[in-house]
């Protein structure tokens, strides 16, 4: 199928589903074009000196500048916050708006006084920040098949981000996972590219605005990780099987899998694009000429620029400078060298003077970066580049929390529900709950948040367990008691128990093993002795091997990483919202079977994609 040929396809299901979502217009609208800004760009261009272009394609982590005035000598055109880069004050909202506006304010007193591209992960909600809404993570969204729901939520992250002076997110992640056993599984939308590309778009939207724009209010997005990074083959990565491994699949299933994402982001306007840590049957994409440059830029057209991923460039050859120069000539604008920013500074400079990389690679890279800094209003002396702290009022508030909790109603997946148990009356005598996930706001969120690998415990202000919402939910009359591991549960109406994963991050949540951990066996087991009907909840990143387990229970319903609302949840138990989900991705019967997807000949899942029952 012809880029063309797949852009129509595309174009046409985009924008049913958008239009279906009531965006209509939106779906109609394309995005202005960042080379229109070309002419502006050109004067600025032939004002910089090779160091203040270099400079431009610079991005170190903040927590690794020693020396603040570093921001004037380098000329940076943008430091990020990598997963736990954190403002030495702590997580809070001031703390972070402080961080940003110390930093932009070096920035602004360099020769030239172009501003940085301050970037950060904000993947589901502005999640490094204390307070802020923590969104389902994408496999939960995918569920929604709400592109209209998926846009609100980030016009809402951008809203949140913007809060504290922040205008880069590095989402959405338009992966299209393979294999569950993948500890990245839950930042994929789905298995399905179709999914993927409508989700992707509408992330993307809510993000940027129709079109990326000097709206205060909106921020620049980042799809990723270009491509294939949620297709490598088992055992393909160093220790940890998947993550950043090889991608073993010809130019035509690459294509059909792991491309409708960028087509569909970039027809949307993205403004950045990061490449993924992982390679394409050997190569490092984060060095393939043929696909940074031949594929995205030429034959898609994207106009914006791609920011490599953490040291990602370092492992495109053993020999840094080489890899820098490999890199930088497949295409890559922007080195995320967090703490090699020094070496990378000098080491590209003399690539340029030995002619490595050519004056005209570096002018193309600056003119992206400077392209979307002139959009986003960066380069607008008029205006201020400061937080604008006004925007602190609406900071996790009440609003807010009521679309998040709104997404994990539509979020949550019901895959059995005998002599419909479900739903549960809101007045009876009383509910036990039980297992490690009820009462663990961190285990509810998963990874990156507050921390890169996220972690377990009551991580953040303002949030609600799955736990306090059913004693929130239920009629004053109801006692509501709790056991981790289910004892006691005797004379109770009902047990629910709420088991799965604890947080994780990228690699460390690879696993060879989905089974459910002894400690949530144990309390499913307590319950079920208990002789009373038992409600599975299982909060986790992914399908797990839930077979068995589907025989001691109930109901059983899927409601992945749901984030800090949890009241969404109680509002599916007790029917104040009846379960809309479907599956985003095929649910596998045993291990064997992974990896396993619609059109395999040998096709069984416990569960298909799309599958999902109601009341
Ligand atoms: C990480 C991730 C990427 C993230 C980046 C910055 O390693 O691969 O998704 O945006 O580094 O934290």
């Amino acid at each position: 199928m012809s880029i063309i040929m797949w852009r129509t396809a595309i174009g046409a299901v985009v924008s049913i589903a958008l239009g279906g979502a009531g965006f209509s217009a939106l779906a109609a609208e394309a995005p202005k074009k960042l080379s229109a800004h070309d002419p502006q760009i050109k004067g600025i261009l032939a004002q910089m000196t090779l160091d203040e272009k270099i400079g431009q394609m610079t991005q170190p982590d903040q927590e690794a500048i020693k020396d603040l005035n570093d921001i004037e000598t380098y000329s940076f055109g943008s430091i990020l916050s990598g997963g736990s880069s954190d403002p030495k004050a702590g997580n809070s909202l001031e703390a972070w708006t402080n961080l940003y506006d110390t930093l932009q304010g070096h920035a602004l007193k360099t020769r030239l006084g172009i501003p940085l591209l301050y970037g950060i992960d904000a993947v589901h909600g502005h999640n490094n920040v204390l307070g802020a809404v923590m969104f389902p993570h994408n496999i939960g969204l995918g569920c929604t098949r709400d592109a209209a729901l998926v846009e609100k939520i980030g016009q809402i992250t951008a809203q949140e981000i913007r809060a504290t002076g922040i205008q880069w997110a590095f989402a959405p992640c338009v992966t299209v996972p393979q294999d569950e056993r993948w500890g990245r599984t839950y930042e994929g939308f789905s298995e399905d590219p179709a999914i993927v590309q409508v989700l992707g778009v509408a992330a993307v939207r809510g993000l940027q605005g129709p079109s990326l724009s000097s709206d205060p209010l909106r921020v620049v997005a980042c799809a990723k990780h270009f491509i294939g990074d949620g297709g490598t083959a088992y055992g393909s990565a160093r220790g940890v099987k998947l993550d950043q491994g090889d991608t073993r699949v010809d130019e035509a299933t690459l294509r059909r899998i792991h491309l409708p994402g960028y087509i569909a982001t970039v027809d949307a306007g993205v403004g950045t694009i990061m490449p993924s840590y992982s390679s394409w049957n050997g190569k490092k994409v984060s060095g393939d000429k043929k696909l940074l440059t031949d594929l995205l830029k030429t034959e898609l057209g994207f106009e914006g620029f791609l920011i490599s991923d953490y040291s990602a460039i370092d492992q495109v050859d053993r020999d840094f400078k080489t890899a820098i120069g490999m890199s930088i000539n497949a295409g890559m604008d922007m080195g995320m060298v967090p703490t090699k920013y020094v070496q990378f500074i000098t080491l590209l400079k003399q690539l340029v003077n030995e002619g490595t990389v050519p004056m005209s690679r570096i002018d193309d890279a600056v003119t992206r970066i400077l392209r979307v800094k002139y959009a986003l209003g960066l380069l607008d002396k008029n205006r201020s580049q400061l937080a604008d702290r006004s925007l602190w009022k609406d900071f996790g508030s009440a609003e807010h929390r009521a679309v998040a909790r709104q997404a994990v109603r539509e979020s949550l997946v019901l895959l059995k529900n005998d002599q419909h148990v479900l739903p549960l009356k809101k007045a009876v005598t009383r509910i036990h709950v039980a297992g490690k996930n009820a009462d663990d706001l961190g285990n509810q969120c998963g990874g990156w948040s507050i921390d890169w690998q996220g972690k377990s415990g009551n991580i953040t202000p303002g949030g609600t367990t799955i736990l306090a919402a059913i004693k929130h939910a239920v009629a004053k009359e109801t006692a509501v008691t709790y056991s981790s591991d289910g004892q006691g549960a005797e004379g109770a109406s009902v047990g629910i128990v709420v088991v799965g994963e604890i947080p994780y991050a990228e690699g460390r949540g690879d696993r060879t093993d989905l089974a459910l951990d002894a400690q949530d066996l144990a309390a499913i087991a307590n319950l079920k002795k208990a002789g009373i009907p038992v409600v599975v909840i299982l909060v986790s990143g992914r399908p797990m091997i839930v077979t068995d387990t589907l025989s001691q229970c109930d109901a059983f319903i899927a409601a992945w990483l749901p984030g800090t609302e949890g009241q969404g949840v109680a509002d599916v138990l007790f029917g104040d919202f009846k379960p809309t989900g479907k599956l985003s991705f095929s649910w596998p019967r045993a291990m064997q079977q992974i990896p396993s997807h619609v059109g395999d000949a040998n096709y069984d899942p416990l569960f298909k994609l799309g599958d999902g029952l109601s009341y």
